[in-house]
């Protein structure tokens, strides 16, 4: 009894994550559960249409039952929480269906909003301010919607807790969290996540971006709202690595006093081992300062060029077997940066890789880099050569190749997001999303 107690009570006054607040309670994990009552009273709007409550919305090749204890238990997700959750119609969307699809909004979702993302050196002073204004927002407020989950020991999945985190960390978690390695059979498997390796790495970080920038919409009331990118090609060092732009640094790696991130602190970080979830997630305490050392990593001295990211562009094939980093000849595996751009044979750290280790710091960690906003203006760039890709090889969601990488299957629910997107649905043009990319530098 008091065990339930406490559960209850952390359930419903501390408990959010990406996993959806209302979801978290005792009542909808024991029933697995994720159909909240939108705000006419019925599961997931049922009553005005918006979406309905079915079982199985997961398009996953994994049989019912299939996940076994002693399983990760991101594999096939959202199966091993939950059987039932919300398939919206129309423009709806949202783990409720209270939402809209990304690019709509309203409250009937029939308003269009097109957003232009631009290269944050396009951005006037006042934008610029405006969007570091923005992220200090997003860092600094409880996400209404969501907790995240967290444990010392992933093994014992009834040590698993969920916890209040602000929007940004909700943000920064979900990639902690689909980045850890996968646990089978007990044993886990670092060479492969969710997120990464895989045919999933472009639309995984398409769909991570469209959460914050639409979360960010949501929170200031600006549906005009666009994340800028960072194009690094033909960059000597990080130029934007400034007090103006994302922050100077000291020999350490410590961003100076005077930059806008100078005191935020990364989630999920200390504990950088298989066995844990995002310990210490609770606790400032337990945090490390964001640091940052570009060019300064011998093994990564140089950004890409403009040449390397043509060359990267030219790779017809979405991605080929085996599906994950040692695919030759594959855009998405060149664009992820385990090949060299002009023969897509030889192994070498490239393209999104090489920016994560010259910029060094927080951003070589792979699995809490999402904590460095640098991120965010990395990986927009990223999506923005993804565009180009797709608009210049007119690719479609056929294009997506079946595979045996696990939750990367085209059909799978992209991990860990409510509702479900299927991961093939990425290969689209961005327009369906509600954005599209400025023109910078000719591309
Ligand atoms: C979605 O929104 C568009 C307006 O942009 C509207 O024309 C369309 O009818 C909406 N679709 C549904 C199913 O409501
Ligand atoms: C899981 O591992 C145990 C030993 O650790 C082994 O006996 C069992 O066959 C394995 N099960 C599967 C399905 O691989
Ligand atoms: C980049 O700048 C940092 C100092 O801000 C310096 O330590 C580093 O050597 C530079 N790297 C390159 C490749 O120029
Ligand atoms: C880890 O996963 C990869 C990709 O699914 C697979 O090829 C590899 O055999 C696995 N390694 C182990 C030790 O199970």
């Amino acid at each position: 009894m008091i065990v339930v107690c406490v559960f209850l009570v952390l359930c419903c006054n501390l408990v959010q994550s990406q996993f959806p607040r209302a979801c978290t309670t005792a009542t909808a994990l024991r029933t697995k559960s994720c159909c909240p009552l939108w705000k006419d009273g019925s599961p997931c709007g049922s009553r005005s249409r918006r979406g309905q409550c079915r079982n199985r919305v997961v398009f996953a090749t994994f049989a019912a039952g299939q996940v076994r204890q002693y399983d990760d238990d991101r594999l096939g997700w959202p199966m091993y929480y939950y059987d039932r959750t919300c398939e919206c119609f129309g423009n709806y969307s949202g783990y409720d269906c209270g939402d809209c699809k990304y690019g709509y909004f309203g409250e009937k979702c029939d308003r269009k909003i097109t957003v232009v993302r631009k290269e944050i050196r396009e951005l006037s002073l006042l934008e610029r301010k405006r969007f570091f204004s923005y992220l200090v927002m997003a860092k600094t407020t409880i996400s209404k919607n969501f907790v995240i989950l967290y444990t010392g020991d992933r093994h014992h999945q009834d040590t698993y807790r969920f916890v209040d985190a602000s929007i940004y960390n909700v943000f920064s978690w979900i990639h902690y969290y689909s980045t850890k390695p996968i646990l089978i059979n007990g044993t886990f498997n670092s060479t492969t996540n969710y997120a990464h390796q895989g045919p999933a790495f472009p639309g995984w970080h398409r769909l991570g971006l469209l959460f914050l920038e639409r979360q960010i919409q949501l929170l200031t009331g600006d549906e005009n709202f666009a994340i800028p990118y960072f194009d690094w090609r033909g960059e000597k060092n990080c130029s934007i690595c400034t007090d103006d732009f994302v922050g100077d640094n000291d020999v350490q790696g410590f961003l100076s006093e005077y930059s806008h991130f100078a005191f935020w602190k990364s989630i999920c970080s200390g504990y950088d081992y298989d066995e844990a979830y995002c310990l210490g997630a609770d606790d400032q305490n337990q945090m490390q300062k964001l640091h940052r050392k570009p060019g300064v990593d011998p093994v990564a001295s140089s950004l890409p060029t403009f040449k390397d990211v043509e060359d990267t562009l030219r790779w017809s094939d979405f991605d080929l077997p085996p599906y994950n980093r040692l695919a030759r000849r594959s855009f998405r595996n060149v664009l992820e940066g385990f090949l060299n751009p002009s023969d897509g044979v030889t192994r070498q750290r490239g393209m999104h890789n090489l920016v994560h280790l010259f910029l060094g710091g927080t951003m070589s960690e792979v699995p809490i880099s999402s904590n460095d906003p640098i991120f965010v203006l990395h990986h927009c760039f990223i999506d923005k050569i993804f565009e180009v890709w797709i608009r210049r090889h007119n690719a479609t969601p056929d294009d997506y190749p079946e595979n045996d990488q696990r939750g990367q299957g085209p059909n799978e629910c992209s991990t860990p997001y409510f509702p479900c997107y299927r991961n093939k649905d990425f290969l689209r043009h961005s327009n369906n999303f509600g954005y599209t990319y400025s023109r910078y530098q000719g591309m």
